[in-house]
């Protein structure tokens, strides 16, 4: 018989036919004259009621109905008289597809995200990871859609890359060489040339060096993929392996560059609240009470936007009146996590568009403001977050890029074809990039982004 989905079903009326279920046991109660089973096929956070009469089915069978057992059910959809659902299954035919024992990882109600992590193969199973894996699939179709809607193609950039866009160095090396046999030349470098590409290669950190050859070709990309990174930060926030949307624009400018960043954002904001209901209101319920108060906030916000100056004065203000930071601020240091979040959660109580920042703590790429100080990025700060996007202006001027790079002391033997954009036809530009699991982060509530993606990869963690 031809299975039908539990939130097709529960959306159903009652009636005649018979109808089939499939599913996963979420809970199994049972006395000698009656069984109910709560079953969850993952098409939505609600389980179906099966209610199951003792005598029509076989003591044995029944037993191994166990949580976490696959079962396939046929019966009739009837009127429920318990409370909680409308419909429920009132079984004709079990049979058990899958036994689970009581050695099942996710058996017991409440375990910790800690235990789950390290059960990750299983923990998609539970109610709270199908909610955010619902969400995470929402919030990517989200995404294609309003660029789709907008007239951005999305462009594929390589994930295998000879150069280091972010120039922070922390890249994953990606090599065929027989590491136990390393070659290196009469100065001690390891020769390359009979590498796989014949030069030394990484995971890329950012596709936006290629985005924005596709930006001044096409008009308006962008990317979404998986990024690298191999910094050694131990935090709620970062991945070595994540995800990243970034758009880039011709002709964009900082004003443009702000107003997509706001859009866009509060754009997938609105989708989550509008089409994951279901699991935002479980989410509400069991992760974050203030959660959809939060989202709501949001769309009815506008962002403020602050120049990075004015933040440092903000901060030394609230250090005068007593507030305490772990990290310093002072004028040209790189803003901490707790300086973004007492911006946006205490002082605004609102998101930030944080932008000119001092050129030592930001990337070559961006577009230095006539001060010679500062440069034109945009990066949004987020409550409970921190940084959710990085964006700025690029430096379009093939001669202050040049200065830039050699003030750097960069290596331009992997950067030639990103600079002939300057040389050919070179146009104001601009882009931004969204951590996606940030985003998921925001969106569901969840506190650890390794709770936010299927499978982490974090310093000394590849499982699975
Ligand atoms: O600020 P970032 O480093 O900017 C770039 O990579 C630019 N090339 C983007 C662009 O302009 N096209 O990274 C962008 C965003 C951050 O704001 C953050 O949301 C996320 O990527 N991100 C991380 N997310 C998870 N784990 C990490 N280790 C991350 N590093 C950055
Ligand atoms: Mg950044």
């Amino acid at each position: 018989m031809k299975r039908t989905k539990i939130i097709d079903l529960l959306a159903s009326q009652p009636g005649e036919a018979l109808v089939c279920a499939k599913g996963w046991v979420r809970t199994h109660r049972g006395s000698k004259s009656v069984h109910f089973i709560a079953l969850n096929d993952g098409s939505t956070i609600k389980n179906i009621q099966v209610v199951a009469d003792a005598e029509k089915f076989d003591e044995e069978m029944l037993k191994q109905i166990t949580t976490g057992a696959c079962i396939s059910v046929e019966g009739n959809l009837v009127e429920s008289v318990g409370s909680g659902q409308a419909v429920e299954i009132q079984a004709t035919k079990i049979e058990v597809l899958g036994l689970c024992g009581a050695d099942y990882p996710m058996q017991k109600k409440g375990q910790s995200f800690e235990y789950m992590r390290q059960h990750a193969h299983m923990r998609l199973r539970t109610n709270t990871f199908g909610a955010v894996m619902r969400i995470r699939h929402n919030m990517a179709m989200a995404i294609h859609t309003y660029f789709h809607e907008h007239g951005f193609y999305y462009f594929h950039t390589p994930l295998i890359t000879a150069s280091d866009c972010e120039g922070a160095g922390n890249m994953f090396q990606v090599t065929t060489k027989n590491l136990y046999d390393l070659q290196k030349d009469e100065n001690g470098k390891i020769i390359y040339d009979d590498d796989f590409f014949g030069e030394q290669t990484s995971l890329t950190v950012s596709g936006q060096l290629e985005g924005e050859l596709g930006a001044t070709a096409l008009g308006q990309i962008y990317t979404f993929g998986p990024t690298f990174r191999a910094e050694n930060s131990n935090t709620p926030r970062h991945l070595a392996e994540f995800w990243m949307i970034e758009p880039e624009m011709a002709f964009y400018d900082k004003t443009d560059l702000m107003d997509l960043e706001e859009d866009f954002i509060k754009y997938c904001v609105r989708w989550a609240l509008e089409k994951c209901g279901d699991d935002l209101e479980f989410l509400n319920k069991m992760i974050d009470k203030t959660l959809i108060e939060r989202l709501q906030g949001v769309l009815k916000e506008t962002f403020v936007r602050l120049p990075y100056t004015e933040g440092i004065e903000i901060l030394q203000e609230a250090i005068k009146n007593g507030k305490k930071f772990e990290f310093p601020c002072n004028w040209g240091d790189d803003l901490a996590s707790e300086h973004e979040r007492y911006l946006v959660e205490e002082h605004f109580k609102k998101p930030v568009i944080m932008t000119d920042y001092p050129k030592e703590i930001k990337a070559f790429y961006m577009k230095m403001n006539e001060d010679g100080k500062t440069m034109q990025g945009t990066d949004v700060l987020f409550p409970a977050i921190g940084e959710i996007i990085g964006g700025s202006v690029r430096e379009e001027d093939y001669d202050k890029l040049m200065a830039e790079i050699n003030r750097r002391q960069m290596d331009t033997s992997t950067l030639w074809w990103y600079l002939d954009t300057r040389r050919w036809g070179s146009c104001p530009h601009a882009g931004f990039g969204l951590g996606f699991e940030r985003l998921i982060l925001f969106v569901t509530g969840m506190q650890n982004i390794r709770d936010v993606i299927p499978f982490p990869r974090t310093p000394k963690s590849a499982n699975f």
